[in-house]
This record gives structure tokens, sequence and C-alpha cells, in this order.
């Protein structure tokens, strides 16, 4: 299966924020990664259940939204009611996790966890049957535009070995810093969902950079 392209909304020009979304739904995007941050969690604040509201309701793709929030449990109802496809929270967050998950699940949306680039692949372990997505944050969240750590592919390989070996079907998203110059490598390592913020949203030709970032591995793929 091939894997798949979520432009972050975060890196877009808020002035225009349908325009560009209208750039997504017209692109090769499977996903709209949308970034909630508290000020608490994370050191930054971006925006609450009302604008998630209005981009989802002018999206045409799934609308995976990322909670980088503290007590996750207390927000995740009002982030369904706003048009979540997918929520994702920080196992950081939550003092119990499975709890949390299961709060996503009974909702009929697809629950993820994601993982800070310090925190083991341990910590979720016990509870990857139950989920639909895993985000390893390849930069420690709260703003856009940083730089991939590189120690993430081993991250990568650790979990895609581990979901092999149990033969589970939980995605695998990479948040941060990733673009053409390391894509390659990130789904080589066995990632399948390619989060691009910056990447996309600040390059000359948004459109054209999701279809490269979509198109990777297909020439390979086509020589056998
Ligand atoms: C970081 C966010 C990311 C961010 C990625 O805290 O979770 O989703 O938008 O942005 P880029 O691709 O610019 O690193
Ligand atoms: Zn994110």
């Amino acid at each position: 299966m091939s894997h798949k392209i979520a432009p972050s909304i975060l890196a877009a020009n808020f002035l225009e924020l349908g325009k560009e979304i209208d750039m997504v739904n017209a692109s090769q995007a499977d996903y709209l990664h949308v970034d909630v941050m508290d000020g608490a969690f994370v050191p930054n604040i971006s925006f609450g259940q009302n604008i998630v509201k209005f981009i989802a309701s002018r999206c045409e793709k799934i609308v995976d939204v990322h909670l980088m929030i503290n007590d996750p449990d207390k927000y995740v109802q009002s982030f369904f009611d706003a048009g979540a496809n997918i929520i994702s929270i920080h196992a950081e967050a939550t003092n119990h996790l499975h709890r949390s998950i299961y709060g996503i699940k009974e909702l009929g949306v697809k629950a993820g966890v994601a993982l800070n680039p310090h925190t083991p692949i341990s910590i979720i372990e016990n509870v990857l049957e139950d989920l639909d997505m895993v985000v390893l944050m390849s930069v420690n969240p709260g703003f856009g535009g940083q730089k991939f750590i590189y120690n993430t592919l081993s991250k990568i390989q650790k979990l895609s070995e581990l979901r092999t070996i149990r033969n589970l079907d939980f995605e695998i998203e990479i948040d941060g810093g990733v673009g053409l110059q390391n894509a390659e490598k990130i789904l080589q390592a066995g990632a399948n969902v390619l989060v691009a913020g910056s990447s996309v949203f600040k390059s000359d030709d948004p459109i054209q950079s999701i279809t490269k970032l979509k198109e990777l591995g297909i020439e390979q793929l086509s020589e056998f």
C-alpha cells in the first residue's frame, strides 16, 4: 500500500485559511494534519475547537487532529464534535493511556498515540493492539519548521518490526522536519504517513511539493 501525505495546517497562511485548505483538497494529500497546542504541554498555543470546526467544514480530506495538550480526555469529545476523523493524544499527557485511547475509540473515530522524541516505544507496547496510529515526533513538539531528529529513524524501524511481529496494521506517522530531503529514508525505515508543514506550505509550489512527496518510491516500485 502506498504511503500517505498529511500536510500540516500549522504552517499555512491563516489570513488565507480557506484557500490553503482548498489547495490541500485539490492535491494528492490523504490527510490534513491539524496541530492543537495548549501552551502547557508544549510551549506554544495554536488554536482550539472553534478553528478546527471551520477547518473541518472546508476540508475534503481526512482530518487528522494531533492534540498536544494536557488532560486530553477532557477535550476529545469537543474535537470529535468539531469534525476530527483521527484523534491523537500524547502518551506523556495522560496518566491512564488505555482509558484515554478508549475514550477516543468510543466516539467512533480512529485513535492515535503520539510519542515525544525522548519517549521510548516500550511505553506503548501494551496498547499497540488498541491503536489505529502511532505518531512518532521527529522534533520536540510545539513549533513548525524545526530540524528532523535523526534518532527517529531507529525508532521507526523498531516500531515497524513490532508491527510485523504482532501482525498489526496501525499506521506509523512521522511528524516534524519532514521534506523531500529525508522522506525516502523515513519511508524505508517503515513509516507510512508523512506529516509535512513547512516543506509544503512554505514552498513555491505547495501542490507540486505534495505530489513529489506522494510519488516518492513509485518509480522504484514500477521497475519490478
Ligand atoms: C510540531 C507539530 C508538527 C508541525 C510540523 O509540534 O506537531 O505537526 O506542524 O511542521 P514542520 O513540517 O514544519 O516541521
Ligand atoms: Zn503534529
